[in-house]
Order: structure tokens, then C-alpha cells, then sequence
């Protein structure tokens, strides 16, 4: 793909993980982390993840969210996020509504995160609620 064919191609959603290789992550996730995980991870926690929504540009994943879900009554968000050149364009909102395609009907959907992204689920459909959480945060720091 030539520089010009892959700035006109167009943004693509999916919600497989099939034919997603490791190098299709390496755009920057998990940006800020310490220790972020490494490309062949993070394409091991979306194929353990129940749903995943993808959003590819050119081959490359610039975008995601995974939903782990016991299938009977709940769901939880753990991830999502997408590359800053590509933010701004409805595309988290869009991968959000991916998810809740599939888990959207079940008792609950939960999802933890820091207070400034609060309004983006609340345009969502989700609502605050309590919650409380336990990190590692020591685990895979550098010696
Ligand atoms: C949160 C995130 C996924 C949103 O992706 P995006 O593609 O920009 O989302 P959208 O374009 O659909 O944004 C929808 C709205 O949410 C708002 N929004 C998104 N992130 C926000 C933030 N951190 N603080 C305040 N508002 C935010 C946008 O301004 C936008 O509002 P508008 O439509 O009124 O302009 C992206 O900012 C991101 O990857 N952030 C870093 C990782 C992160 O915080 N993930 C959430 C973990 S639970």
C-alpha cells in the first residue's frame, strides 16, 4: 500500500480478531502504561476476550474495546482506546456501540474508568454508579 492509497483508505470496523496479527497492534496502545503489555499480549487478551470491536485503518488497528461476559447476565469493559490521530471522530463511541450490540441486552454492563472519560459513556447509555477496584500496580514495573 503506497502512502497516498493508505491516507485515503477508509476507517473499517470489526468485531473478529481472525487474520489480526501482532503487528497490526503496534500503533502505541496502552499509552501512559509503565509496562505496557507487548503486541503478542494484547492480541492474546482480544482473543480471550468474549467480544472485541476493531477498528482497522490500512491493516493497522487503530482503535479497540474488548467486553468480557459470561453470556447470562453480565459484562464488563475493561479496555478501550483509540490512537490519538484518530480520536475526535466518533470512533470510541462507535466501538462502544460494537459491544453493546452483543452484551447491550444483558442485566449489566460495567465499565471503570477515570472521571474525564465519564461523560463520553454517559452519551452512551451507561450511568455512574460506585465501584472499587484493585491494581497491581507494581506487577511488570522494571527492576
Ligand atoms: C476515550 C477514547 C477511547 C474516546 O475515543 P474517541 O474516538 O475520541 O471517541 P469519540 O470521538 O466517539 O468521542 C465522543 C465524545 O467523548 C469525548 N471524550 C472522549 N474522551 C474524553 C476525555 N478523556 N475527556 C473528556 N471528553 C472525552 C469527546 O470529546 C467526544 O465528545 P463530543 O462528541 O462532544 O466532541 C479516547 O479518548 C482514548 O483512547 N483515550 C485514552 C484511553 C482511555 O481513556 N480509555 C478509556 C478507558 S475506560
Amino acid at each position: 500500500v503506497d502512502q497516498h492509497e493508505a491516507i485515503a483508505a477508509p476507517l473499517t470496523f470489526t468485531t473478529s480478531v481472525d487474520g489480526i496479527s501482532a503487528a497490526a497492534l503496534d500503533g502505541g496502545f496502552f499509552d501512559g502504561w509503565a509496562a505496557p503489555p507487548s503486541t503478542i499480549e494484547h492480541l492474546a487478551l482480544l482473543q480471550a476476550s468474549s467480544h472485541v470491536a476493531l477498528a482497522v485503518h490500512s491493516g493497522r488497528v487503530v482503535g479497540f474495546a474488548n467486553a468480557l461476559s459470561d453470556g447470562v447476565l453480565s459484562a464488563y469493559i475493561p479496555l478501550l482506546e483509540v490512537l490519538p490521530p484518530y480520536r475526535g471522530q466518533g470512533t470510541g463511541t462507535q466501538l462502544v456501540r460494537m459491544l453493546l450490540d452483543a452484551v447491550g441486552h444483558l442485566y449489566m454492563v460495567d465499565v471503570m474508568c477515570d472521571d474525564d472519560v465519564l461523560p463520553f459513556y454517559e452519551a452512551v447509555g451507561f450511568q455512574r454508579g460506585g465501584g472499587v477496584v484493585r491494581r497491581n500496580y507494581a506487577w511488570r514495573s522494571a527492576p
